[in-house]
């Protein structure tokens, strides 16, 4: 398909495409921004939406500002450097909003202002390259080919030299995983400053109560922090290295379980039913039916829910809101330049006490 279109961007949308119309239907095109005039090119047809690719600005937004990777538009990892910090931050925000609106059915989101990164680049401690016969580097953008990568803007000083160093090493074929700090192969927040950000928000929020259950705990980044506020703190995660890491510096009040959370949630909130502020931190999957249905029926006094995926953080809200109420909801930027966006959801049960 050829045909070349001449569309006005009206939003960019969660996952960085820009949104224009054309003949009624929505097309999707990358590397613009809301307020722009492009030319764009037809590449697929869907039935409810086209994918162009960009061919020309005709009219350039105020908040257009030069990429500062070689790489940018090929690699798969930004899709933002074109855009000024202050407006991606803007837009991520409406993205939040409108997805916990569409899918998670909150009309009225108690949304709070983006926490930004300290450091626009050069803020990620740990990077994946991948290796394939000689090629050292990212996946290409929609592609499962790599592009050979020398340097990585938005990686820190110390992850860029490791990767001269692996480069200079002529790698097998392979994922390698470059990290700022030593330690061991376990997750840990990839952007030092907005982790910290994220540590006071959530030292912030947490209710008082008895018993702080931390759930996807890794090495007990939120429980070891608020240890001291609580008289008991359960850290739950199935990484065996990470919960190792986690019971080296235990005080008496701390217990880190390496278990599967389906199995390990459900006792623990039955035993302390209206006692315990619960953390969820999970993966991008979010919540499973399982974790959702232990919730409902035996509601901890406070929720706080750490995403990394706004859509299933929606889809879990709206089947959860019959019985917490969203009392806020702050995203914050661990990932500027990309797409991915991290929000942190306080919740109450909407009656404390019953079920
Ligand atoms: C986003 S990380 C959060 C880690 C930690 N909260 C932190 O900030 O460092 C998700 C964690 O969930 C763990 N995990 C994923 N699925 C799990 C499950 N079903 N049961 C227990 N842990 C799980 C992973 O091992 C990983 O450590």
């Amino acid at each position: 398909m050829t045909d070349l279109i001449e569309l006005e961007i009206q939003d960019v949308a969660f996952g960085g495409k820009g949104v224009g119309r054309s003949s009624g239907k929505a097309v999707f095109v990358p590397y613009v921004i809301d307020g722009e005039t492009v030319s764009a090119r037809v590449v697929r047809e869907h039935k409810k939406f086209l994918e162009a690719g960009l061919e020309a600005v005709l009219t350039t937004s105020p908040h257009r500002v030069e990429p500062r990777c070689p790489y940018f538009g090929r690699c798969g990892g930004c899709v933002y450097q074109h855009i000024e910090y202050a407006h991606q931050l803007a837009l991520k925000w409406r993205q939040v909003k409108e997805t916990l609106r569409r899918i998670g059915k909150l009309e009225n989101a108690p949304m709070r202002p983006f926490i930004p990164s300290p450091l626009e680049y050069g803020y990620r401690n740990r990077i994946t390259i991948h290796v394939d016969d000689g090629v050292i580097g990212f996946f290409r953008r929609e592609s499962n080919t790599l592009l050979d990568i020398e340097h990585c803007p938005i990686a820190s000083a110390e992850v860029n030299a490791r990767l001269a160093q692996l480069r200079a090493t002529h790698p097998h074929n392979g994922h390698y995983t470059l990290r700022a700090h030593d330690g061991a192969r376990i997750f840990v927040q990839a952007n030092d400053g907005v982790a910290a950000s994220m540590l006071d928000l959530v030292e912030r929020t947490v209710a008082p109560a008895d018993l702080l259950i931390d759930g996807y705990c890794g090495a007990g980044f939120f429980a070891k922090r608020l240890r001291s506020r609580f008289r008991k703190v359960i850290g739950i995660d199935w990484d065996q290295h990470a919960i190792a890491v986690a019971q080296r510096d235990v005080q008496p009040n701390e217990e880190y379980i390496a278990g599967n959370i389906e199995t390990e949630l459900p006792h623990f909130l039955l035993e302390n039913e209206g006692r315990a502020v619960v953390i969820l931190d999970p993966p991008a999957v979010g919540l499973t039916d399982t974790i959702r249905h232990v919730l409902l029926v035996y509601p901890p006094v406070q929720l706080i829910y750490i995403s990394c995926n706004p859509g299933t953080l929606a889809r879990d809200l709206a089947a959860m809101g019959r019985i917490f109420r969203c009392e806020s909801i702050t995203p914050l930027d661990m990932f500027p330049q990309t797409a991915e966006i991290e929000v942190i959801v306080e919740l109450t049960p909407r009656r404390s006490g019953t079920r």
